[in-house]
């Protein structure tokens, strides 16, 4: 790879700004002053250094977001805030998207990676990677309604696979409850609760697979998955 685009890669800077520093010399490669911003260079084997940091190249990044409501699930958006905007600049690059989608109103665990390869396999619905939602219901769910989610439910003429539905407490008008489905259909945790005759009130997600939503990590903010959690996501 050429040192400038290592440097670029690495967060030093745009392609233009990382050729100034190689130019003013303050760019060693193998304890060697580099003034070519066309050496090539080996990311595994060869110490490049700016100012006394070694500098480590990444090709992907895995971070764990909580997202609030209020922010959509996209890269851009002429009228919203993104799950992008969430991230520091020192953080951010033009490669990283969410994986899938939570909806403008859901909150809770979204993975923001630049891995397509990753996000790809997690979001098939051919390897039936569980998604555990909470939800508040407007609506009092019951067993009838828990066997309707593991038969499946028609949304859009289409049945969906089957689903758990795990009633954590109701009062008289209201259900607390978890919902853990295996794909990820159009706004499907609420057209499923609607197709039950209730509605969702509120709704986070708490679990991608192996994955859950840490309790110390607040609205708003992410962090880098562990090595543990990268590991047992890609299986
Ligand atoms: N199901 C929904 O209805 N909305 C979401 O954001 C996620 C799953």
């Amino acid at each position: 790879m050429r040192l400038d685009k290592f440097l670029a890669e690495v967060g030093l800077g745009s392609r233009k700004e990382v050729k100034q520093l190689i130019k003013k010399g303050q760019i060693t490669v193998n304890q060697q002053v580099e003034k070519s911003d066309k050496k090539q260079v080996d990311p595994e084997k060869d110490s490049i250094v700016f100012q006394g940091e070694p500098l480590h190249y990444q090709e992907f990044y895995y971070y764990l977001l909580h997202k609030p409501a209020g922010v959509v699930s996209a890269t851009e958006d002429n009228r919203d805030q993104t799950v992008m905007d969430l991230f520091s600049a020192s953080d951010y690059r033009s490669d990283l998207f969410p994986v899938g989608r939570l909806d403008k109103d859901t909150e809770g665990l979204l993975l923001i990676t630049n891995d397509g390869q990753l996000a790809h396999e997690l979001l098939s619905p051919k390897k039936h990677v569980e998604k555990e939602y909470f939800a508040e219901v407007d609506g009092v769910m019951t067993a009838e309604d828990q066997k309707c989610f593991v038969a499946g439910i028609t949304l859009d003429g289409e049945l969906t696979l089957p689903a758990e539905l795990l009633i954590d407490e109701t009062t008289e008008e209201k259900s607390k409850v978890r919902i853990i489905l295996h794909e990820g259909k159009f706004h499907q945790v609420k057209r499923m609760v609607k197709a039950c005759g209730k509605e969702v009130a509120y709704l986070k997600r708490i679990r991608m697979g192996n994955l859950a939503l840490p309790k110390d990590l607040d609205k708003g903010n992410y962090r880098p998955l562990t090595e543990d959690e990268l590991r047992g996501l890609k299986g």
